[in-house]
């Protein structure tokens, strides 16, 4: 029996994350702020991804019952700087933004490294974005300008070397590290305006989570294929 973890399932993108994996026979902790909010399918597990003890606490709660994790969904995010100009953006835009997307992901990475390196055959997958991407920025490569955000962007570009610096320590352990973009979905983060909707935005995250032993790590693709970093 395969078991997961997505953190912020209550809704969007995650949420079709968590439904398709339990969809594929694996056991689903979802990890929400509000139980009621998990998908039916899954177990709702209460996971605020800025509380350290709360990450230590779901791990337990984990290792508990099955002594492993085998796919991590590093999910969870928000934007704190939608519609400011790089150049407004203050530390307040930075700290909100990257307490979630950034020290989120590492506290309940960190969390649940045992617990991975028991599956033996894990995978992480980061929910990033190409707007993360320090190459397709500097060559204004397809990035729309009103999507400059310089919170948020940035988040992702660390969350990018976060992805390379995990895969390359956890190579050999059986445990692939990938970060995925879902293109620009119809979700709360977008105000809906999104073409693609949240199923659409799980499958390349779903494919990465799903990787057999011989999958790639340390990578950074959409649905399309590859990204530059
Ligand atoms: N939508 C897009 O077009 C798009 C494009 C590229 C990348 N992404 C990435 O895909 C992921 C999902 O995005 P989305 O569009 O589905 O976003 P969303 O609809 O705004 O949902 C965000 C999720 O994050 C959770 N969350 C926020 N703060 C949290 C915290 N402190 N602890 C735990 N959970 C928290 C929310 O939980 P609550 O319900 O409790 O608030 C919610 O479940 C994000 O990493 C995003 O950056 C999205």
């Amino acid at each position: 029996m395969r078991i997961a973890l997505v953190t912020g399932a209550g809704r969007g993108i995650g949420r079709e994350i968590a439904r398709q994996l339990a969809g594929r026979g694996m056991t689903v902790f979802a990890g929400v702020r509000d139980e009621s909010h998990a998908p039916e399918g899954t177990r709702p597990l209460r996971l605020d991804v800025t509380d350290e003890a709360a990450a230590l606490n779901a791990a337990k709660t984990v290792g508990e019952e099955f002594g492993k994790l085998d796919v991590l969904v590093n999910n969870a995010a928000l934007c704190g700087d939608y519609g400011v100009a790089p150049a407004d953006v203050t530390a307040a835009h930075m700290r909100t933004t990257y307490e979630v997307g950034v020290f989120g992901v590492v506290t309940v990475t960190h969390a649940m490294i045992p617990l991975l390196r028991a599956s033996g055959e894990a995978r992480i997958v980061n929910m990033t974005t190409r707007l993360g991407s320090l190459a397709l920025t500097s060559a204004r490569d397809g990035i729309n300008p009103d999507w400059a955000m310089l919170a948020y962007n940035s988040a992702k570009s660390a969350l990018n070397a976060i992805t390379v610096l995990y895969a390359n320590e956890l190579e050999g352990s059986g445990i692939l590290v990938n970060g995925v973009d879902p293109g620009h979905c119809a979700t709360d983060l977008t105000g809906h305006t999104g073409t693609r909707t949240a199923a659409q935005g799980a499958a390349v995250a779903v494919r990465m989570a799903t990787l057999g032993g011989d999958g790639p790590t340390g990578t950074f693709s959409s649905e399309d294929g590859p990204l530059p970093w």
